[in-house]
């Protein structure tokens, strides 16, 4: 049971302030340390579809000592975030707080639950297992080296927004809510490169000294060709023409193919997180 003095409620939008000072204390201690600040929450709200006033907030008096973050689209719901920050830990906060945004989610035409946890986070995995979540697969983020290449098979076009997203439909169809969900390209799409060829595209960005490939898709009944090959290599150079010294990509299908693909190109995976979901209904 949850200690009495703790209360669960939908977030202000005055308190935005709060929750992310309360995001700060929750991941200095994560596998891979995060600091957020209030505009990069908003951009992260906006680019995954979700809304602040969907948050719902663990509080202790007026202290936010945990959240959760329901970002529901149709019949589908993703966690984009649940902690408690380590002085509240293993009171059942965690688990109130996954419980109170199933119901939200439910309540608002959600069927079905997803979520990611990173490979190693055996507290937060055993909660999800708790309340009914199963392994559905795993994502891979790797890092490699830009690297120059002369000839990459057809010469990719810049591509505008337009170009991209029936493609991204087809591409993207079958990956992790950051890829697939149109709203995560569109933001993706403002800070890069875009770049498209008939069957496929790749967006590029550098940031400092490091490269991204965001996106790299084929559409699916135009895989086995060579296009995914070329359009790696075009994006290796071109971050390469850019000086970036690494290049990076982020939450890809830990499938045979891509994975094949990674070690064509002397990619490292660097972290895995494991999709997990739940069944609402
Ligand atoms: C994962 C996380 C959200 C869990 O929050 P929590 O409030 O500690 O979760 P709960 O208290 O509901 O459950 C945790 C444990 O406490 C136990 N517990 C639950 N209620 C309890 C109570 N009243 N008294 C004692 N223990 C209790 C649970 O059985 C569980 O035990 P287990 O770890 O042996 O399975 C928290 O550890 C956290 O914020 N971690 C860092 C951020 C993070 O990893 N987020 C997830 C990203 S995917």
């Amino acid at each position: 049971m949850v200690q009495n003095k703790i209360r669960l409620r939908h977030i202000g939008q005055w308190e935005l302030g709060e929750l992310v000072d309360a995001q700060n204390e929750i991941f200095s201690d994560y596998i891979i340390p995060m600091k957020s600040s209030s505009s990069f929450f908003v951009d992260f709200l906006q680019s995954v579809g979700g809304k602040l006033e969907n948050v719902i907030i663990a509080l202790d008096g007026r202290k936010v000592v945990g959240y959760v973050n329901p970002v529901v689209d149709g019949p589908e719901v993703w966690i984009g975030g649940v902690g408690v920050v380590p002085g509240y830990r293993g009171k059942g906060i965690g688990t109130q707080l996954m419980l109170a945004a199933e119901e939200f989610s439910l309540a608002e035409g959600a069927k079905t639950s997803i979520l990611e946890v990173i490979h190693g986070n055996e507290q937060a995995h055993r909660l999800y297992t708790t309340l009914g979540y199963q392994d559905t697969r795993a994502y891979v983020c790797a890092e490699g080296k830009p690297v120059q290449f002369v000839g990459y098979g057809d010469q990719p076009r810049r591509a505008s927004m337009d170009d991209l997203r029936e493609m991204h439909r087809k591409a993207y169809a079958d990956t992790c809510w950051q890829r697939r969900k149109v709203c995560a390209l569109e933001t993706s799409a403002r800070g890069s490169e875009c770049y498209a060829v008939s069957s496929g595209f790749v967006l590029v960005r550098k940031v400092n000294t490091v490269g991204y490939i965001p996106y790299l898709g084929v559409v699916s009944d135009h895989r086995g060709e060579g296009t995914g090959t070329s359009l790696a290599k075009f994006a290796l150079n071109r971050l390469h023409e850019l000086g970036a010294y690494k290049a990076a990509v982020y939450n890809i299908n830990e499938e045979p193919s891509v994975l094949r693909m990674l070690d064509k190109f002397d990619f490292a995976v660097t972290m895995k997180q494991v999709e997990m979901r739940k069944s609402l209904v």
